[in-house]
């Protein structure tokens, strides 16, 4: 496993490198990056990650302090996973270039987390399209996990080069919780309700299947759903998969909820 620094290393490594799979990652890394990366090797000829806490997706400066940083034990994971590159830009390889254009949301596009966390798609889109210019793979491997990040980045990217955005099924764990590094930042306990929190969402939806007046029901659901595991729910909707419209019926759709468990801000589609 070669570990690139900065990127004369990335370049130097990248040289006559073909067929590459990539997966971005923030780092503290679990079994969701962990099947995103198999699945590039699976894939591709050669796999790199990066690791990289990107400053300018976080609205909040105390949620940048706070996310979880675990390098040594990162490395340790992708040294026995065999994957070939390790990325782990400076911030000056990464923003050296001023942007051309300002990345700009479409008004459509102003939902769910966008709506909720300024700037934070912005600085997603920006990063990434900074990383494909930079490392050129053929593939880019996201969760499931963050769909609507998956949504816009794969329209921004896959418009502008010749990379594929490949969509990764979300792992949870035995309890349901949908694995995130943010998950790090919560109790055993917290994680239990969290689990407990997909599985009373996973259950209403098969019961909602063919019910006429849908949305009514979910905005009750919402109000029942803060009262019954005490929680602030910042958004609960259901939207179709491919277009984001707002959904009537649970085929090609699903529910996205944002909610805060302890001041800690989860997110989960099912
Ligand atoms: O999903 C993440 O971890 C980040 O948003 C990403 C894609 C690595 C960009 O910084």
């Amino acid at each position: 496993m070669k570990i690139l620094l900065n990127n004369d290393d990335l370049n130097e490594a990248l040289y006559n490198v073909s067929n590459l799979g990539f997966i971005p990652t923030m780092g503290s890394l679990h079994k969701g990056h962990i099947s995103l990366i198999k699945k590039s090797q699976r894939e591709c000829n050669k796999t790199i990650v990066s690791i990289f806490v990107n400053p300018t997706q976080f609205n909040n400066k105390k949620d940048y302090k706070k996310y979880p940083r675990n390098y040594k034990k990162d490395l340790s994971i992708l040294n026995k996973l065999k994957v070939n590159f390790v990325y782990l830009p400076r911030k000056e390889d990464i923003y050296k270039s001023k942007r051309a254009k300002k990345i700009k949301l479409d008004k459509k596009d102003k939902i769910l987390c966008a709506k909720h966390r300024n700037g934070h798609f912005e600085g997603v889109i920006d990063i990434m399209d900074r990383f494909t210019k930079i490392i050129k793979p053929k593939k880019i491997f996201m969760g499931e996990k963050d769909f609507q990040q998956l949504y816009l980045v794969k329209k921004f990217i896959e418009e502008k080069y010749n990379t594929k955005i490949i969509s990764c099924k979300t792992i949870r764990d035995k309890n349901k919780f949908a694995l995130s590094s943010r998950n790090l930042l919560l109790n055993k306990t917290a994680l239990i309700k969290a689990g407990n929190v997909a599985k009373h969402i996973f259950s209403f939806k098969k019961k909602i299947f063919k019910k006429k007046n849908i949305q009514k029901i979910i905005n009750d659901k919402k109000n029942e759903i803060e009262k019954l595991f005490n929680i602030k729910v910042e958004y609960f909707e259901l939207r179709n998969i491919r277009n984001f419209k707002s959904s009537n019926k649970t085929k090609d759709s699903k529910i996205f909820i944002s909610y805060y468990l302890n001041k800690v801000r989860l997110i989960d589609n099912i």
